[in-house]
């Protein structure tokens, strides 16, 4: 006898009805998150017991209304939220986003779509070759460049690392393990992002074999260092494989010769690997492009649209001269899944070009932003966003109580705030604590966000933009919150 399988009441479904309501109720949420933005905190209000108590429920059993799950996420998710959305957060580099991206994310979700396999998802596949190729195009690399998406710049400069090593390597590391041959060495300037030394320990190369190689004033890496070590290296028994030359670096947007590097690369027979997870995308622009000489002859380069393309995290995009070295270093046959035939124009199962099998359909964000902004459009937001942050440095250059410690060759700007009082400005030490107690209090205020950092070791604001909302109006308070915020910390701080 068969068994009767008895399926009413488990799906999770609503009638169309009610859906359609829940998503006009949370289109009107969205709404009024973005109609607030100009009058919103940066930060929020509540502390960190306060907030963790708002979510201190148990395992909902039962099933709980819309209306109030949606209340809870206006009134205490959106509320208690650090909004990059507003142009006065300019700390780190996290985008302040775009609409079309909140219409991409609800519609990718709407259609679940896992471009892993061309055949589970081919037109979403087929949506991440086109935004492939687009982003090589706006950037200024090989138009016969292939990639993938990935979560994030250190997912990408994992994959990078990776894709260097099967080429470089003068043994298959993916299948000896390191034992297989000599120990090998990655190369950086001292201001490479962090994510390469995970990327080193991950894969098991060893932290220690990402040299970080000295850089000169203005922060790009120096050639002759970098060519004395890789010397060094190889006389001590190492084989050196790559070299990662930054496209504007985290700390101060600097942009490495990019041009030397390849050069250096070509001659010592290295993968050259460029990190423009921040500043790729000003390689586009009339503003910055002159700092980007020599990108396109990269083997590898790693561009992050959810930075200066605006698209909301998480999206990251490596792109590789030849796309076949990917697939090198990341294809593994499986029976269960069946195997197609790579395009002759790139990858088609993107599971052999990256190194996750379900992978989400963030590429329909990045297409949509791509085609309702236009490129043109978004390259005049990044030279506006230059623009804006180098007036920034001029009115910190024309002030008395205000100095700035490092160029500005994209939109980040790197300063101390020392007070008017011309005696304080030889006491580094209480600038120091000045600075770092200015960071936390800012904080609190809530009416403008900033990063730190160190620079020469002294304690620095950092003030970033990727946001194409941001006005040289939004600067301007800036400054003035951080003289009304530092004035009256003055007397208070004790030297760090
Ligand atoms: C130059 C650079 N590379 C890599 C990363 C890491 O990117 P993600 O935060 O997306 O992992 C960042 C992040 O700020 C970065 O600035």
């Amino acid at each position: 006898m068969t068994k009767q399988v008895i399926a009413d009441g488990t799906s999770l479904d609503s009638d169309l009805e009610t859906f359609k309501d829940d998503l006009r109720k949370a289109s009107e949420l969205v709404v009024r998150l973005y109609g607030g933005l100009d009058r919103a905190r940066v930060t929020p209000a509540k502390g960190r017991t306060e907030i963790a108590s708002l979510f201190d429920e148990p395992l909902p059993e039962d099933p709980q209304p819309m209306e109030g799950i949606l209340g809870e996420v206006e009134k205490n998710i959106f509320s208690n939220s650090t909004l990059y959305l507003t142009p006065r957060f300019l700390g780190y580099i996290n985008t302040g986003g775009n609409q079309a991206t909140v219409l991409g994310e609800l519609l990718a979700a709407a259609v679940n779509q896992v471009p892993a396999k061309w055949h589970f998802s081919p037109a979403a596949s087929e949506v991440e070759r086109r935004v492939i190729r687009w982003i090589a195009q706006f950037i200024g690399y090989a138009p016969e460049a292939g990639g993938c998406l990935l979560s994030g710049g250190s997912a990408g400069n994992l994959v990078g690392l990776a894709v260097a090593r099967r080429q470089k390597a003068r043994f298959d590391a993916a299948a000896l393990g390191m034992r297989g041959g000599l120990p090998v060495t990655v190369y950086s300037s001292q201001e490479g992002h962090a994510s390469l030394e995970k990327g080193m320990a991950l894969l098991g190369m060893g932290r220690n074999q990402l040299r970080k190689i000295a850089v000169r004033d203005d922060f790009t890496i120096d050639l002759e260092a970098l060519d004395k070590q890789v010397t060094e290296d190889r006389k001590d028994g190492y084989q050196p494989i790559c070299v990662v030359g930054n496209g504007g670096t985290t700390n101060t947007g600097t942009v490495d010769p990019l041009d030397a590097l390849a050069e250096f690369c070509r001659k010592q027979d290295l993968w050259f690997h460029v990190d423009a997870a921040y500043g790729g995308p000003a390689a586009g622009t009339q503003a910055a492009r002159r700092l980007f000489r020599g990108l396109d002859r990269a083997d590898s380069v790693l561009v992050n649209p959810h930075k200066w393309l605006y698209v909301q995290a998480e999206a990251a995009c490596i792109l590789v001269r030849d796309s076949r070295a990917l697939r090198d270093t990341f294809q593994v046959v499986a029976d269960y899944l069946r195997e197609e035939s790579d395009a002759d124009d790139g990858p088609l199962d993107f599971k052999d070009y990256g190194p996750q099998l379900h992978r989400s359909f963030r590429a329909l964000k990045v297409w949509m932003t791509f085609k309702a902004y236009g490129a043109r459009k978004l390259r005049a937001a990044i030279e506006s966003n230059i623009e804006i942050m180098r007036y920034l440095a001029e009115r910190i250059d024309e002030s008395r109580d205000f100095i700035r410690l490092a160029p500005v060759p994209l939109s980040v700007v790197c300063f101390q705030y020392r007070t008017p009082d011309v005696a304080i400005h030889r006491d580094q030490k209480y600038l120091n604590g000045l600075n770092h107690q200015l960071l936390e209090a800012l904080e609190k205020d809530g009416r403008v966000f900033l990063s730190g950092t160190k620079i020469h070791g002294k304690t620095v604001l950092r003030a970033c933009s990727v946001n194409h909302r941001l006005r040289s109006e939004d600067v301007d308070l800036l400054l003035d919150v951080i003289r009304e915020v530092g004035g009256s910390l003055i007397g208070k701080t004790q030297s760090a």
